[in-house]
């Protein structure tokens, strides 16, 4: 750890020493600690920033310590997070993946309607492409369900018109998003899938086995909301387990995720530069087994819960 000459004493972790190391999707080597780019946008993830430098430099900031996936999507804004992604950081540094999504557009309440039918998956594709300022995108996440989660129902024309677009050359890699255990069963049953994005952090456990039948077959789990998304993760027992270690509860919410699974890979947002070196340096925590046992409790039934 540094801090930076004439600066505030916010602490800057050493650029390439990111907490967890590596995974790998396909050919594609990521750091584990990544940074989600939604929340750039404005309130509510419609229009641009208050801050657009600020945004500019929390990303170059992820980029200057090393993390190679950053998690965007033209929906994001609409357009807006992308285009800063673009503004940023293009042409990309060698090795960073921009990950991108598909399977929902705006509208002018800003709502997240499903926009899943062939020809609107083509749009939202080349939409990426053009934002970005690329030929090619590393990696395509079919995003399922509605704002309430993951809903049943086949994803078989969605997930085939991706795996044609791949065909085509346009994107290199698919994942699924907010999908049901059977749906990427099913995404797996017509092509390869390198991720599954989903919601899950200490206290939305829903996926956990999920996460271990992922983890024994070598794909990548990529939780949204790691720190609670909106609304920020609340619990007595994560407040505890930070107050013994002196940290912060996003540091332990983080660094619990690090260690839960080797295929869980962080995408933690902010617009704070400030926020992002304490996430780096807070996730490198080492929780102890007690620390397990008390923050599994959490977000479980039962008198201990929190
Ligand atoms: N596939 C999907 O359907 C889907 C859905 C939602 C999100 N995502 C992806 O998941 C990524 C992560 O989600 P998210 O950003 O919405 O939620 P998140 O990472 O759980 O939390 C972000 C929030 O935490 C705050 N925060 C971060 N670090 C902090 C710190 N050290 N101290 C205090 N507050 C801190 C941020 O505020 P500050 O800006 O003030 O730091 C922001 O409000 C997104 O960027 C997006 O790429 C995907």
């Amino acid at each position: 750890m540094t801090t930076t000459p004439g600066t505030t004493t916010t602490p800057v972790p050493v650029a390439g020493a990111l907490p967890g190391g590596t995974w790998t999707m396909g050919d594609l080597e990521v750091t584990r600690f990544g940074y989600g780019a939604m929340q750039l946008a404005g309130p509510w993830v419609m229009g641009p920033p208050a801050d657009h430098d600020g945004a500019l430099a929390v990303l170059r900031a992820a980029a200057d310590l090393g993390i190679t996936h950053v998690d965007t999507s033209v929906a994001y804004g609409p357009r807006i997070t992308n285009e800063l992604v673009r503004e940023a950081l293009h042409p990309y540094p060698e090795g960073l993946h921009v990950v991108t999504k598909v399977g929902s557009t705006r509208d002018a309440q800003g709502g997240w309607p499903p926009a899943r039918r062939p020809d609107e998956l083509r749009r939202a594709v080349q939409k990426n492409l053009d934002t970005l300022g690329l030929d090619v995108l590393d990696l395509v996440n079919l995003r399922l369900g509605d704002a309430a989660g993951p809903q049943p129902g086949s994803l078989a024309e969605a997930f085939t018109t991706l795996v044609e677009l791949q065909e085509e050359g346009l994107v290199r890699y698919l994942g699924v998003s907010n999908a049901t255990p059977d749906q990427v069963a099913e995404a797996r049953s017509i092509g390869p899938v390198v991720c599954v994005q989903n919601l899950y952090n200490l206290a939305h456990r829903d996926d956990d086995a999920l996460v271990d039948a992922l983890a024994a077959d070598g794909i990548a789990y990529v939780p949204f909301f790691p720190l609670g998304g909106f609304s920020p993760l609340q619990s007595e027992a994560l407040a505890a387990v930070a107050v013994d270690h002196g940290t912060t509860p996003m540091a332990v919410a983080l660094a619990w995720l690090l260690q839960r699974s080797p295929n869980v890979l962080l995408i933690p947002g902010t617009s704070s530069v400030a926020h992002l070196h304490e996430n780096v340096a807070g996730a490198a925590l080492r929780l102890t087994d007690e620390d397990l046992v008390a923050l599994d409790r959490i977000g479980r039934p039962g008198p201990a819960g929190a």
